[in-house]
């Protein structure tokens, strides 16, 4: 994100500049944070979020008078719907500053070493382990017990999801070996294994429901269910990494240093992350570069390496600013990025009618889970970084986000051996052949040659946005000052409609299982279906849908109900089914609680 005063540091700012980018800057954290934490949907990188979170620490450093009350300093991540019953976290759950590179991870040693002033030969521990990229959850033991489980939320207010951790086989119900204290919670991350997302993906896409995009979004969808029964069906692990209230003393209870810690966490039973103590950064720096290396094998993603003081009276003199320990850093992994080739740019056409280029690509490996498919964002994006189809391309998947095109690698473009670009087709495979017969062996010919007639045809032109909808052929318009393409067609554009109808049914408007994409499509191309008020109609008007391919009497009963069953529904899903430009799920919440009902 860009603010108007992005160029300027924050000493250069005046009161009105640095009071209206604070400002920004909490919208633009605050949308991240939602995105992230309650849509389980982020879109941009760590680094990308760590920027804003940066600079609107560093504004508040300035102009400490101007700090927001609602500053994203003072929380983590957002707080939670009121689906599941709150729970306070009587000790904040909190999150981890990042490092991006070995300069900052020497810089968190300086800094740890200078706040507990020790001396230059006085060793500090650095436990390391890795960062599991899944979703924390706090489990309550009480004699022993698991009394209690819940969502990290806004770091303190979380969800209780006690009856679906239940169903987890790697948390036990009961703490194993001796005397456990009267009160422990541990904290961990419930995450999924590779194999066992696209098993569950490959089941989901079988029987029509929601395919995930990645294991993380897998667990996270997987962990709020309200039906525990579904949460049991889905391969979910948990991982402990620490404790929040303890009863007694924890140096007593659990020892002196995490090493300890972990061991008793083992003895009661608990599973935990390997990890491995530290005396130097080098010595630390070449366990990240081990972990990095593994990545590629390991079951599960990992997106980083945490490190943490292994001293716990250390850790406590050390504490916390607002959202993040002072004992622990995450030193993050860069992106994933393989090469692949762009097969082919194909334009979306979304609900409101803009229009949006996706990368189909040859599908390649990128941290442990297949890419066919890449975002463009919008034209623009395209010219900027003047991606042809038939290039290729570099791509990154960094943890959630949608995977993103990074760079076309022109070099590798057929055309490098074409200075004429306007050449006649005839004309360019001559010179294409010419040019291969000079600079290639007699035994790279017949490779180079194979590799061609698997290639396809490379095209050499820059990618030309449509100037008409993909879908419906009417001529598409731009605003001056937006990035985005419009089809102008509300109301006959079927591609818009069928969007319309998807976002309608979908988890947070009107939920209706078993209406997915194929159904809706299905129904949309008989006629059946032009809006969602016929969704209410369908069974009247589709009576035979059991004699339908692909339907029988259990599918077409169990749609009938799951229909029915939403004949009513709550004031805010039904405002935020109708996707009324600029009225998302908050503006809708707060709409349905200040009138309570339609006709208000
Ligand atoms: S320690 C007070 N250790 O990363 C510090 N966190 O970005 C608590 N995570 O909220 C965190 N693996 O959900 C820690 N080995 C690990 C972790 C880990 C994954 C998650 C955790 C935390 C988030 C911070």
């Amino acid at each position: 994100m860009t603010t108007p005063f992005a160029d300027k540091s924050p000493e250069q700012l005046s009161d009105t500049e640095a009071r209206r980018e604070l400002r920004l800057l909490a919208q633009t954290i605050t949308t991240h944070d939602t995105a992230y934490y309650l849509r389980d949907d982020p879109v941009i990188s760590d680094r990308d979020y760590d920027a804003p979170r940066r600079r609107n620490r560093a504004i508040e450093q300035h102009f400490p008078h101007l700090k927001r009350k609602d500053s994203p300093e003072e929380r983590v991540g957002a707080t939670p719907p009121n689906s599941f019953a709150k729970v306070i976290h009587r000790r904040p759950m909190l999150s981890l500053g990042n490092a991006f590179d070995a300069g900052e991870v020497a810089d968190f040693i300086d800094r740890t070493r200078r706040f507990l002033t020790l001396a230059p030969d006085e060793r500090l521990d650095i436990f390391a382990e890795p960062k599991i990229d899944g979703l924390s959850c706090a489990l309550r033991y009480e004699n022993g017990k698991l009394i209690l489980a819940a969502t990290r939320g806004d770091g303190t207010h979380g969800e209780d999801i006690t009856a679906n951790i239940l169903t987890l086989d790697t948390v036990p119900r009961t703490l194993t070996g001796s005397h456990p204290p009267q009160v422990l919670e541990v904290r961990g991350e419930v995450y999924m294994d590779h194999g066992d997302f696209h098993a569950l993906n490959a089941q989901q896409s079988a029987q029509g429901g929601k395919v995930f995009a990645n294991p993380r979004n897998a667990a996270a969808g997987s962990l709020r269910q309200k039906n525990p029964d579904i949460t049991k069906s889905r391969p979910l692990k948990f991982a402990a990494f620490g404790w929040g209230e303890v009863s007694g003393n924890p140096r007593t209870i659990l020892g002196a240093t995490l090493t300890d810690c972990r061991q008793k966490l083992a003895d009661w039973g608990l599973p935990l992350n390997p990890g491995e103590c530290f005396a130097t950064l080098d010595s630390l720096l070449s366990y990240y570069h081990k972990q990095m290396a593994l990545r590629p094998r390991l079951p599960h993603d990992i997106d980083g390496i945490v490190y943490k003081v292994n001293r716990l009276d250390w850790q406590g003199r050390l504490g916390a600013v607002s959202r993040a320990p002072r004992w622990a850093i995450a030193h993050k992994f860069p992106a994933e990025q393989a090469v692949t080739r762009l097969e082919k740019i194909e334009i979306q056409v979304g609900r409101t009618g803009a229009l949006t280029p996706v990368a189909r690509l040859s599908p390649v490996a990128v941290g442990g889970v297949i890419v066919s498919n890449a975002t463009l964002h919008n034209r623009d994006e395209i010219a900027r970084k003047d991606i042809r189809e038939g290039d290729f391309v570099t791509i990154q998947r960094a943890g959630d986000v949608i995977p993103q095109v990074v760079r076309a690698l022109s070099e590798r473009r057929l055309t490098r051996y074409l200075p004429l670009a306007k050449a006649r087709p005839q004309r360019q495979k001559k010179q294409q052949h010419r040019i291969e017969k000079n600079t290639l062996s007699s035994r790279q010919r017949p490779q180079r040659r194979r590799e061609r007639r698997s290639e396809p045809q490379q095209n050499c032109r820059p990618y030309r946005f449509p100037i008409y909808c993909p879908d419906c052929g009417t001529p598409v318009v731009r605003h001056a000052d937006d990035a985005v393409t419009l089809c102008p067609n509300r109301l006959g554009c079927p591609a818009q409609a069928i969007e319309r109808i998807k976002h309608f049914v979908s988890r947070h408007a009107f939920d209706i299982e078993g209406l997915g994409d194929k159904q809706i499509r299905f129904f949309f191309e008989r006629g059946n279906l032009k809006t969602a008020a016929d969704i209410f109609r369908l069974r009247t008007n589709c009576p035979n849908l059991k004699n339908f391919p692909g339907w029988g009497d259990t599918s077409a009963q169990n749609l009938w109900n799951a229909i029915e069953a939403r004949r009513t529904v709550a004031l805010d899903r039904f405002l935020f089914a109708l996707g009324i430009p600029q009225i998302g799920r908050t503006t809708a919440r707060l709409l349905a609680r200040n009138y309570h009902r339609l006709d208000n």
